[in-house]
């Protein structure tokens, strides 16, 4: 094994497609490091605080994801953050050392405020505040030395390690390891309306899709524009359709690609494979997700198991962590 792996995803909404990139990832890692998977709960409610129905609901429906994309429970540990409160010790204990400077400038800050200030949203808060603090305690608990993450969560990783070393340097004792990122190679795969996919812009494609609701979401994906009739040669450069192909379907979209240029083959007929194809593409995934829908207890049972044994990893450091800072 490489070394231990913490990642984690807020439980906010349906996975699509473009998580389901990210999963596959994950899946990847199981086999090279010792893996610890977080369904992170309290970084949902930094803004959801008020629904918190819809967190939980969330948790279990993303769990279903998670297993329908190929974690396993039995090489990865699938926790759920608010079960170990040794999370919530340790961003405590952390927060006595972190200089409040250091959090009000992490870029995000100020950028997310705004952005929800605009959607009428306050969340101004302490517990807002101190989201990144809260990433850092959840990857130092178990000294994690690398994380899978996006891009946009690089600040957050170098946030994380002048925290490690911070207390490394105030105990004079390495504790912590200082993570790194892993940033991994996963297609950058627009929305059906060409923005970036997300659950805000309702331009994504479910993980949990049957073929009619990727049919449905397909025949809206914007195509070349200058393309009037269905005889005109089209542009597969400016078209999600064809950036979809490449994707779900290598094997023909050269010639698909060819044939849209010509003018010899339609935007419905060219939609109508890439459908097909995507269907195809996420049938197993679906299969897994109704076998472990029709068994409930199967899961509450791989999150009390995931749970036991982060409890027990985390407690660990945790007495190490106290007995440095003397309580
Ligand atoms: N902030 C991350 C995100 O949106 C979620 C997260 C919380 C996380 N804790 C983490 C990711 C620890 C990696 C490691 O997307």
């Amino acid at each position: 094994m490489k070394g231990r792996i913490f990642s984690g995803m807020r439980p906010t909404g349906r996975l699509h497609i473009g998580h389901l990139s990210v999963l596959e990832n994950w899946v990847k890692l199981q086999d090279e490091y010792e893996c610890v998977f977080g369904i992170v709960d309290w970084h949902a409610l930094t803004t959801a605080f008020d629904n918190p129905e819809e967190v939980r609901k969330n948790i279990k429906e993303m769990l279903l994801d998670w297993l329908s994309a190929g974690i396993d429970p039995n090489k990865s540990i699938i926790m759920v953050q608010s079960h170990v409160k040794q999370h919530a010790e340790l961003h405590l204990l952390l927060s006595m050392i972190t200089p409040l400077s250091w959090l009000e400038r992490v870029p995000t800050y100020k950028d997310q405020i705004q952005q929800l200030g605009k959607q009428g949203k306050d969340i101004s808060t302490y517990g807002f505040l101190g989201y990144p603090l809260l990433m850092a305690a959840d990857i130092l608990v178990y000294k994690a030395d690398t994380v899978p993450v996006g891009e946009d969560q690089l600040p957050h990783l170098e946030f994380t390690r002048e925290i490690a070393r911070r207390f490394n340097y105030l105990y004079q004792k390495e504790v912590f390891p200082e993570p790194q990122a892993i940033l991994s190679k996963i297609p950058l795969l627009p929305g059906i309306d060409k923005r970036k996919m997300s659950k805000s812009y309702d331009n994504y494609i479910a993980m949990a899709s049957d073929l009619a609701e990727i049919q449905a979401k397909v025949r809206l994906m914007v195509t070349d524009p200058n393309r009037i009739k269905k005889n005109d040669p089209g542009n597969p450069e400016v078209c999600v359709v064809h950036t979809y192909h490449q994707i779900y379907n290598p094997t023909e979209v050269e010639d698909i690609g060819e044939t849209c240029k010509k003018g010899s083959i339609g935007c419905v007929a060219c939609k109508k494979i890439l459908a097909e194809k995507l269907a195809n593409y996420l049938s197993p995934i679906m299969e897994r997700r109704n076998y472990y829908s029709e068994r409930p207890e199967l899961l509450d049972e791989i999150l009390e198991e995931g749970s036991k044994k982060a409890q027990v990893l985390t407690e660990k450091t945790l007495e190490e962590v106290r007995d440095v800072m003397g309580v």
